[in-house]
């Protein structure tokens, strides 16, 4: 477990980390990204971070991978490749640095290294786990095995390098049901997430769909009485859901996809207002791209990706912790399930 103190200690020894307004003025374009939600106060107390950790960066040749729920200090300050859980992991491959820092949770952190044994591949806060990916472990892929002779079994990628070394092939909340129907199997065994499963068995009426039962703590919270109370509150607003909400959220809202899909429909369609039915740095990453879109409404905070912040990115940087590993064969078995999921979304177009 980090010492939070210690570590404050030896990074104000190592670096200028005092609020500094008039850095802070000097890196006005980083700060333009998102003004709308982090005020001049706070630009000034995070500027001194993002200046040490980009520069950081640039020493020890690596690159951050941030997910769409980190805060927008990270999001938009110091990350170079930002997306949801299917752009992360196919970036990832491309990455040409030696180190990558991974801003996001320890199952993002382990695909982005099983998919590149040879890099470094370093978490900022190894305690930065997942509600989905602690729910099963490979003795739950072969109970489900047992249970449903024959039937593949798709695993979502929030889960362990071992499950998914257990599984056939991955899949993200962007390209569920179409790996699902795009399978030569009548029954099909998805874990861990029953949401998504059962999300995905409407979008796929012809395959039985089985399902562990699993959940993410952020969205399960959500219920379809809180959707239809809001709307009936603030009429006119466009409600869009991830899919690790239960169906009848999922049923009451506008539209529901992957943290890039709300973005990407968000932007298509600019809604005078709109309420994310998810993490709540979603909409704040975002808030500043889409100045016409007034975001509203609540929004839950997932506890395992807030571990993650600005000055364990800078300390995971000074001292090249914490380093990823995987077994080599849980990892080889892993990445055939990873790569068969990239490989067929790229067949399927998505
Ligand atoms: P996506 O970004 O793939 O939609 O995943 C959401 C999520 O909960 C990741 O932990
Ligand atoms: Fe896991 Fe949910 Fe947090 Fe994503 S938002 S990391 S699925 S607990």
């Amino acid at each position: 477990m980090l010492d939070l103190q210690f570590m404050e200690q030896e990074l104000s020894e190592a670096y200028d980390l005092e609020p500094n307004p008039d850095l802070a003025e000097s890196l006005s374009d980083i700060y333009a990204r998102m003004n709308r939600v982090v005020t001049p106060v706070e630009w000034a107390i995070q500027a001194p971070y993002v200046a040490a950790i980009n520069r950081l960066k640039k020493e020890r040749n690596a690159v951050i991978l941030a997910h769409n729920y980190m805060t927008p200090d990270i999001f938009h300050g110091v990350s170079d490749v930002v997306g949801d859980s299917l752009q992360l992991a196919v970036k990832a491959v491309e990455v040409q640095a030696d180190v990558i820092v991974q801003c996001g949770v320890h199952f993002m952190a382990e695909t982005s290294k099983i998919l590149n044994p040879a890099k470094t591949v370093l978490m900022p806060d190894m305690e930065a786990g997942c509600s989905l990916a602690e729910s099963i472990t490979s003795a739950g892929i072969a109970q489900m095995r047992e249970q449903y002779p024959g039937a593949p079994v798709v695993s979502y990628v929030n889960t362990t390098a071992e499950v998914k070394a257990a599984s056939d092939i991955c899949c993200t909340s962007s390209n569920a049901a179409q790996i699902v129907g795009a399978l030569d199997s009548d029954t099909i065994i998805m874990t861990p997430d029953q949401y998504l499963a059962q999300n995905v068995a409407k979008q796929v009426p012809q395959k039985r769909i089985v399902w562990w039962e699993g959940s993410c703590i952020v969205h399960e919270q959500y219920t379809a009485q809180d959707i239809r109370e809001f709307r009936e509150w603030n009429p006119g607003t466009r409600i869009i859901a991830h899919p690790e909400c239960p169906p009848d959220v999922v049923n009451e809202a506008d539209f529901s996809g992957s943290t890039s899909g709300i973005l990407d429909y968000v932007t298509r369609e600019k809604p005078e207002k709109a309420m994310l039915v998810t993490e709540c740095s979603m909409a704040s990453n975002i808030s500043d791209e889409l100045p016409e879109v007034e975001f509203i409404g609540p929004c839950n905070m997932c506890p395992y990706m807030k571990k993650i912040t600005l000055q364990k990115v800078l300390w995971s940087l000074h001292t090249m912790t914490e380093p990823v590993e995987v077994e080599p064969e849980v990892a080889e078995k892993a990445r055939i399930a990873v790569q068969r999921m990239i490989d067929l979304s790229r067949k399927l177009g998505l």
